[in-house]
């Protein structure tokens, strides 16, 4: 049994000296292949290096969702501001359109439901099939520390290798458990093993302290989280503060679909995530959007 981590040596993140990414724009990228870098091309702004996901898969374990009932009618209207949408397949092929070329990562682990174990989950879609719905990315839930720790990630390194064989990338959602600590002990392990065992993208929770720490220790980049829904301001202070601190941009679903102006919503946080835009200006434009649509 090998030693834990026990060094009563600091450990050291560098957190102001950013990883080098020779020959491509996206951290630990440079070495992959064209059509691998030409996906993450289009899920990452190649300007600002981040991006703006759309996270809209909650129904693959919870059902309709508040604020998803309809995507037909209450998400499609958003997507155009939207960097990247975050998807089940029967979503996709229900009730979006194929006319929608926003770059698409899907989901493909599944099986318990919100009344089960959630760790318990296996692949549940066919690499023949993300290529056949031109995605993006595949993408699935790591459960770092859950019962079923060891099937997620080997799920994980399963769906990373299929990706490879076509050149599509893997994102890796650090899942936790609903009584783990969320902390960043916790986030960067958790990234970290992900990253290691060959994730190219790590989606992940902000945690006020130390979040930089997370992003300089994971050599892949990271996308924030969204979590439980919260005021316009604190969502907005929560992304602003995560893509300053390394983060290459949001992944969120329920701050902006249960918002009370998700079209509005959208356009204030891709202001912070690819203009720096500062979350009280930021709180400011989303509200004159919404206003003028009264
Ligand atoms: C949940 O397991 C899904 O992966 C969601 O995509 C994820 O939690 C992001 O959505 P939210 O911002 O609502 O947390």
């Amino acid at each position: 049994m090998p030693e834990a981590d026990v060094s009563k040596k600091e450990k050291m993140y560098y957190v102001d000296t950013p990883q080098k990414t020779p020959g491509f724009f996206l951290k630990g990228a440079g070495s992959l292949d064209w059509g691998m870098k030409n996906r993450l091309s289009r899920i990452f702004n190649p300007d600002t290096g981040r991006t703006l996901m759309l996270a809209i898969d909650h129904g693959y374990f919870q059902g309709p969702t508040t604020g998803l009932e309809r995507i037909d009618l209450n998400i499609v209207p958003i997507m155009p501001y939207a960097d990247a949408l975050m998807m089940t397949r029967g979503i996709l092929r229900t009730v979006v359109p194929p006319s929608i070329t926003k770059p698409i990562v899907m989901r493909c682990s599944g099986g318990p439901s919100i009344l089960k174990e959630l760790s318990d989950e296996q692949l549940a879609v066919d690499i023949e099939d993300a290529i056949r719905m031109n995605v993006a990315a595949i993408t699935l839930q790591v459960f770092i520390g859950g019962e079923f720790e060891t099937r997620s990630v080997h799920n994980m390194t399963r769906l990373v290798d299929m990706g490879l064989r076509y050149g599509i990338p893997t994102m890796a959602v650090t899942a936790v458990g609903k009584d783990m600590v969320r902390d960043a002990r916790y986030f960067r392990l958790a990234c970290r093993i992900c990253a290691e065992l060959g994730a190219q993208i790590v989606k992940t929770y902000y945690v006020p302290e130390d979040f930089e720490t997370i992003t300089a220790s994971c050599p892949v980049p990271i996308v924030m989280a969204g979590g439980k829904k919260l005021p316009e301001l604190d969502a907005l202070t929560m992304a602003y503060n995560a893509v300053q601190q390394g983060a290459s941009g949001v992944d969120m679903g329920r701050n902006i679909f249960q918002s009370d102006a998700p079209k509005a919503m959208m356009q204030a946080v891709a202001k912070v995530v690819h203009e720096n835009m500062k979350p009280k200006d930021a709180l400011d434009l989303y509200e004159t959007i919404k206003n003028k649509k009264k």
